[in-house]
């Protein structure tokens, strides 16, 4: 088995708006980036690199596994990969490209023994190792050993899986920081994952989550949704290290105070009860945490102008919060309020790629989300 991407990429011009950049204070100077960081292919090709390439990213939730053998693929700025537990179940993970020629050696979902090239039918156990090749006996010095499956670092953050294509990266619990501690009374280890639905968008992946990043927008944009139970304009946040924190007090009109024994996550605070949290983290996850559920966001770039958002939401396992009568209201408002925001999202890629464009100033009230995103790009595409 190899471990890892076999060697770091020769150092390659950078584009001219990436040679001039330098790091901004949000307060006096922070703007958004040059047009040419949502519409370059090569821009882009470094961020998979150099952001996708280098970080620890989200890949699904565990419940996708259901023990020794269970697999599942994800294509995540397109990487194909596979997600699995091994024999004694634990956790791997490997690109999803056969040794021989490519091909893919999962697909979908399921649980099997080994891992079967649908090309050729060579066959690897689930630590990656090459175990079969049909008619391969004539190939002179052929080495088994050499001719495993390329392992990516797998590990989690409660029930959240998380990967990086990096063999020499830091733990994740160096990028996570503070979060599992912050997060720690949500349980959401015991969380019942209810619901998922992929969300398409013509943008540039940084487009979609510079939206998230920010609560600027919430109170024109999400008037009828999010600013019917929350109080948009007394959101506060802040941002460090590699996460965007917000606090979204409710309004005292929320139907999400209901008390049914059941609905709520027992274990929260007063400060918890009544408020919903939400942290994105550096490069594509977020979790919005609230007394009656939690919904995560998995950002995937498929292109220069393609993303892919996956949306899952998460209650209480209790009968009662999965119950159609709990569930479905929570996913109708949330797909409610991501559609006012795929209706605007293109109007942004477009207004970028227009002539007329030219970077604005941030709110440093409102933006600091945006700014600290923005700068973990540009660092890891600079500093390479
Ligand atoms: S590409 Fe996998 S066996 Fe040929
Ligand atoms: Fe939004």
């Amino acid at each position: 088995m190899r471990n890892g991407l076999t060697s770091e990429p020769a150092k390659q011009a950078l584009p001219s708006s990436l040679l001039q950049w330098r790091s901004h204070a949000l307060d006096s100077e922070a703007r958004t980036l040059a047009a040419e960081m949502y519409t370059s292919p090569e821009i882009y090709r470094l961020e998979q690199k150099y952001v996708f390439g280098k970080t620890w990213f989200y890949v699904g939730h565990i419940s996708q596994l259901q023990g020794p053998g269970s697999y599942f693929t994800v294509d995540i700025a397109e990487q194909p990969l596979v997600i699995l537990q091994n024999r004694s179940g634990e956790l791997r993970a490997f690109f999803n490209v056969c040794s021989h020629r490519a091909g893919p050696v999962a697909i979908d979902s399921g649980r099997c023994t080994h891992l079967t090239c649908h090309y050729h039918a060579w066959s690897f156990d689930l630590d990656g190792n090459l175990r079969g090749m049909p008619d391969m006996e004539t190939a002179e010095g052929f080495d088994c050993a050499s001719h495993g499956l390329t392992a990516v670092n797998i590990d989690t953050w409660g029930p959240f899986i998380f990967v990086n294509l990096d063999p020499t990266c830091a733990p994740l619990s160096a990028q996570l920081g503070e979060l599992p501690e912050l997060f720690d009374r949500y349980n959401l280890s015991n969380l019942a994952r209810v619901h998922s639905v992929d969300y398409w968008s013509d943008v540039n992946w940084k487009v979609y989550t510079e939206n998230t990043v920010e609560s600027y927008h919430e109170p024109f944009v999400h008037k009828e949704t999010w600013g019917k139970y929350y109080e948009c304009t007394d959101t506060t946040a802040e941002a460090r290290h590699y996460y965007y924190l917000q606090y979204a007090p409710f309004d005292s009109a929320s139907w999400l105070t209901s008390t049914e024994a059941g609905i709520y996550i027992d274990t929260l605070n007063e400060y918890e009860l009544n408020c919903a949290q939400m942290v994105c983290l550096f490069p594509n996850f977020t979790l919005v945490a609230s007394p009656t559920y939690c919904v995560t966001f998995l950002f995937d770039p498929q292109g220069l102008s393609k993303t892919r958002m996956r949306m899952e939401w998460l209650v209480p396992n209790t009968e009662v919060a999965k119950s159609p009568e709990n569930v479905e209201p929570l996913i109708t408002f949330f797909d409610d309020l991501m559609q006012e925001d795929l209706k605007l999202l293109p109007t942004l890629q477009k207004g970028i790629q227009s002539m007329g464009f030219r970077p604005g100033r941030l709110s440093p009230k409102r933006e600091m989300g945006v700014h600290l995103f923005q700068e973990l790009v540009m660092k890891h595409i600079v500093s390479h």
